[in-house]
């Protein structure tokens, strides 16, 4: 089995340092990346900031009824869990685990990604 390496950085203190927009997406600037955060349910989410097809700006994106997030430009879907989308061209958003910790909130990036 494959295990992904991640080196956590810490975002913010707690999700209240986290200024969420209007769709509840909020953006971190962190290890020279922008990366949009997202809370669905219980979970906390993470992706690029930029969209893979044509670079626009994930933070004014929102979530379907299925659960996939939907770009705000053309309108491609991306899962919220692995960044796969059903593009026939095979798009895939860069996604980021997070987690919420008692002393903050955390982002983590691939052990390759320096
Ligand atoms: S820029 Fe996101 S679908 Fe085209």
């Amino acid at each position: 089995m494959f295990w992904k390496k991640y080196i956590w950085h810490k975002a913010a203190e707690n999700e209240t340092y986290l200024k969420l927009n209007r769709t509840g997406i909020g953006t971190i600037e962190l290890n020279g990346k922008k990366i949009c955060v997202l809370k669905q349910k219980n979970d906390w989410y993470g992706f690029a900031y930029h969209c893979p097809h044509a670079g626009a700006a994930m933070t004014e994106s929102y979530i379907d009824l299925s659960g996939n997030i939907v770009c705000p430009l053309h309108g491609y879907k991306f899962s919220l869990k692995n960044g796969r989308s059903k593009s026939p061209e095979g798009f895939c958003l860069k996604v980021y685990p997070v987690e919420l910790r008692k002393d903050g909130f955390y982002i983590g990036f691939e052990e390759k990604e320096k």
